[in-house]
């Protein structure tokens, strides 16, 4: 029996080509006598198309771009519309991999959704995909659980417009100069600025509202940044760790996707006893945000070797040149291997969850 996987892709994001990229990788590194592969398109608008189980591996990105042969549907009524068959056994999908990035794929919008439809899919749920892609709540629950960060402070908005000159002050005097103003609920560094005075923080609070109703602001920590790939639901296991080598001022959007010069360095030069914090540290950010499946757990590692986590990423990139599944493959795991562990624990965790009582 070939399990039918279904592979959400695109989404009306800033990462839409990174995501159509990384299904070209993912559908091509599939074992097509395990999966029937079923792609489910969302377009630059937002529609979601479901195309024809494939029969061949696929070679051109653009062929992914299904066009709307009158499958376009909308989120709420996927069931009967984007699964017409999930009721008949025939064409029911066993799995579903969204694999999107960022707000509406990365946040726990799609999870939720493939919550309500009861369809098993790889990743994290609705929980750790919302904890994860809100860096002020992801940063409180990694202070509630003792992971040593950079100090930071946040707005909504509405506060900050009560008067702007005490939130400036507020920030000098909790964290001084450099520090990093970012939107919350973003990816990518889209919105991300380092401030080096009063005139830069103005101008990065004004950029970083326009992007998000809340923001965030780090005091710049000085380090390399290493990361670490966790994959596993209750007991998650670490790779080796890399290091992004940006030779910019910071890893911005164009290091990360447009110039492609940043280096990587896998695995990364660190002593064993650093390994271990930071291994320990990854694993304790996995629990924090009650994550499953996989998550890359990002770092700042200062020169006197302390470790500070910067974020955890629930769906971090995944094409085969990405940090996270570069991570996996020295650490011994394959692409097309580490993708069939993800649906495994996939489906390890629906299997779970249909334990649960519903009713008492
Ligand atoms: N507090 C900080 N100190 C120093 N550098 C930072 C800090 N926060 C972010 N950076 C730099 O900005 C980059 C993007 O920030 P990050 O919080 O990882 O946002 P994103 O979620 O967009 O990846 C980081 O990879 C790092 O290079
Ligand atoms: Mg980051």
């Amino acid at each position: 029996m070939k399990t039918k996987l279904g592979l959400i892709y695109g989404g009306k994001s800033a990462e839409h080509n990174v995501s159509l990229r990384t299904a070209l990788a993912v559908i091509n590194a599939l074992d097509m006598n395990k999966f029937d592969i079923h792609p489910i398109y969302i377009n630059e608008n937002g529609e979601w198309i479901r195309g024809n189980a494939l029969d061949a591996p696929v070679k051109e990105v653009s062929t992914l771009k299904l066009q709307d042969t009158g499958n376009t549907v909308s989120p709420v009524s996927l069931n009967a519309e984007l699964f017409p068959a999930q009721t008949e056994q025939q064409d029911k999908i066993d799995v579903i991999f969204p694999l999107l990035h960022g707000p509406n794929g990365e946040d726990g919008t799609v999870q939720g959704l493939l919550e309500l439809l009861n369809i098993p899919y790889v990743g994290n749920g609705v929980l750790a995909s919302a904890a994860g892609m809100d860096k002020v709540v992801m940063k409180n629950l990694f202070a509630q659980a003792g992971l040593a960060q950079a100090n930071y402070v946040s707005y909504i908005k509405s506060d900050y417009e009560k008067s702007p000159e005490d939130a400036y002050k507020q920030v000098e005097e909790a964290l001084g100069y450099p520090c990093f103003v970012k939107p919350a609920n973003l990816g990518s560094s889209v919105g991300i600025n380092k401030c080096k005075d009063r005139q830069s923080l103005e101008q990065a609070f004004r950029e970083a509202f326009e992007f998000d109703r809340k923001v965030i602001i780090e005091e710049g920590i000085v380090g390399r940044e290493i990361e670490i790939a966790v994959i596993g639901n209750d007991d998650p296991s670490c790779s080796v760790v890399g290091e992004i080598a940006p030779k910019k001022e910071f890893y911005d959007y164009k290091a990360k996707y447009e110039d492609g010069d940043t280096d990587l360095i896998i695995p990364a030069d660190i002593t064993e006893a650093e390994y271990e914090t930071i291994k320990e540290m990854a694993i304790k950010s996995f629990k924090a945000i009650d994550g499953s499946g996989l998550v890359r757990a990002d770092f700042f590692l200062t020169e006197d070797g302390k470790a500070l986590i910067n974020e955890v990423n629930t769906m971090p990139g995944f094409t085969p040149v990405s940090m996270f599944p570069l991570l996996w493959k020295e650490t011994g795991i394959e692409y097309p291997q580490l993708i069939e562990k993800l649906v495994d624990l996939a489906l390890q965790r629906f299997d779970q969850k249909q334990q649960i009582k519903h009713t008492f």
